[in-house]
């Protein structure tokens, strides 16, 4: 069990101006940021970081969604971070997603669905890597 894991605001969270509450509740919650930044995606950098869905039905059109505008990247800190970060967010369709979390009260549908969030200890690794250089990770 890691302390870290980390998250991106996505495209539809930022272009309908939740940023500022979900970075908000976040911190509310606990976490402690240890890496964070506004970005943007190209097609080919969505396609690597998405690239473990490559054979699912939907990959085309969530790479072209995560390139479609700016995100903010970020690691965050907290004991079991993984876990905890994933019942803060709610199911990946918000739908189906708890009243009070992230995706229930932000996310529009199961594509764009405002938040994401590492799957395991090993990926949060991974995917914090992708974005912060260890200078970068404090
Ligand atoms: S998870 O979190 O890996 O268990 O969720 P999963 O259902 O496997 O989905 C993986 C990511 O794919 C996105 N997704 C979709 N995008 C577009 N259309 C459809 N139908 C769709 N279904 C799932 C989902 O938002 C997950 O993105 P991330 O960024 O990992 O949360």
């Amino acid at each position: 069990m890691s302390n870290r894991t980390f998250t991106m605001i996505k495209p539809d969270a930022m272009k309908n101006g939740h940023a500022g509450a979900i970075l908000d509740r976040i911190i509310k919650e606990g976490f402690r940021v240890v890496s964070l930044k506004m970005t943007k995606l190209s097609k080919e950098k969505a396609g690597e970081f998405y690239a473990v869905h490559k054979e699912r039905p939907f990959y085309g059109e969530l790479v072209d969604f995560m390139s479609s505008g700016l995100i903010i990247a970020a690691i965050l800190e907290k004991p079991d971070a993984v876990s905890a970060f994933r019942t803060l967010i709610g199911a990946t369709n918000p739908a189906q997603a708890e009243a009070g979390t992230i995706r229930k009260l932000f996310a529009t549908s199961i594509g764009e669905n405002a938040v994401h969030g590492s799957d395991s200890d090993e990926n949060a690794l991974i995917e914090g890597n992708f974005f912060f250089s260890a200078l970068e990770q404090f």
